[in-house]
């Protein structure tokens, strides 16, 4: 209990003074405004909202799609839509992008766009705000997104292997997020977007028939979530949902699918049992709106991810899929 109520309070703390930075203020120097757009392109909010429920009410596994392409370009080179470049050798075209989606949403927003404000915004923003849209319309929380990104002119596929698959282990994902400018605790939040959508049985595979090569299960999967996966995972191609619970709920039940052994990854799993990440993922468990207000944080630390080398030759591209 004691401990509990420490873990706890770091945890408000720690967030708080993350949302304050993350959510509300910029440095001296930060290239991002929430007013950059206001003048010349007044409706971008408004275009890329309606676009993003238009597509979701037809196809809802767009959500989190959406949210997940978000991540994969800004762990890469910033965020600066290299993950939307479609030539041979980009981060699209290798292999871990291949179950990548909503690129479709995306050409369709920028085209929306390109009519209203011709040349002036970036796929990058596009791609930031559709993100903040997609969480929203899953039933997460809403936060202001800043713009200003530029488009990246390089998209090299063996870059697109930085972004974790699932079997790393835990050093390497806050290695990985800590290069990034992105803290512990922004790893578990950002992991807890997995409360919605799905993954490939490929992804998981190994985990269910042949873990670390002992033709056996990984041992820390719960029995009769085991049984279940097997179940629906006798091919790779198949999907299954990341929260078995409340799949398409934008929750915490993540957190207490991970605390009854129900990750899906074992990068989710690991969460649990790592004694830097565990506490926070018992106390996001039991608490929403800390869940929501820190998820808002976070997200908003990701898209301001920049790679400041690639954005002195950055561009407003005129189609998102190539470069000018
Ligand atoms: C921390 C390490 C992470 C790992 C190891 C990881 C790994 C994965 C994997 C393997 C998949 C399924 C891919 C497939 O279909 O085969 C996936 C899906 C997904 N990831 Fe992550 N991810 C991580 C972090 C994140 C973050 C930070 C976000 C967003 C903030 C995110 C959002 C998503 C979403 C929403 C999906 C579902 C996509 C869909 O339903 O189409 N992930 N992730």
């Amino acid at each position: 209990m004691g401990i509990s109520l420490i873990t706890c309070a770091t945890l408000l703390l720690v967030s708080l003074i993350s949302g304050a930075r993350a959510g509300n203020e910029f440095e001296y120097d930060d290239p991002l405004s929430f007013s950059y757009y206001h003048s010349s392109c007044p409706e971008l909010e408004k275009i890329v909202h309606d676009k993003v429920n238009h597509w979701i009410k037809r196809d809802p596994t767009l959500a989190p799609a959406l949210i997940r392409l978000h991540f994969h370009d800004c762990v890469v080179r910033g965020c600066d839509a290299s993950i939307l470049l479609d030539h041979k050798g980009s981060e699209r075209r290798a292999n871990v992008s291949k179950s990548l989606r909503g690129f479709e949403v995306i050409n369709d927003i920028k085209a929306e766009v390109e009519k209203k404000c011709p040349k002036t915004v970036s796929c990058a923003d596009i791609l930031t705000s559709a993100a903040r849209d997609a969480t929203v319309s899953a039933g997460g929380p809403f936060w202001s997104v800043p713009y200003g990104r530029k488009d990246g002119r390089i998209s090299l596929g063996k870059e697109a292997n930085l972004v974790p698959m699932g079997h790393e282990k835990i050093t390497d994902l806050v290695e990985l997020f800590q290069s990034k400018g992105l803290n512990i605790l922004d790893l578990v939040v950002l992991s807890g977007a997995h409360t919605i959508g799905r993954s490939t049985c490929e992804a998981i595979q190994y985990r269910l028939f042949n873990y670390r090569g002992t033709h056996k299960a990984d041992p820390s999967i719960n029995p009769k979530y085991l049984n279940f996966l097997k179940r629906k995972c006798r091919w790779a191609s198949e999907y299954v949902d990341f929260d078995p619970i409340t799949p398409h709920k934008f929750d915490v039940q993540y957190y207490k699918n991970l605390q009854t052994k129900m990750g899906l990854l074992s990068t989710d799993q690991l969460l649990y049992s790592d004694s830097r990440t565990a506490p926070l993922v018992s106390t996001l468990a039991s608490q929403t709106s800390l869940f929501n207000h820190q998820f808002a944080a976070s997200m908003t630390k990701l898209g301001n991810i920049q790679d400041y080398s690639a954005d002195e030759n950055g561009e407003i591209r005129r189609n998102c899929n190539y470069v000018n």
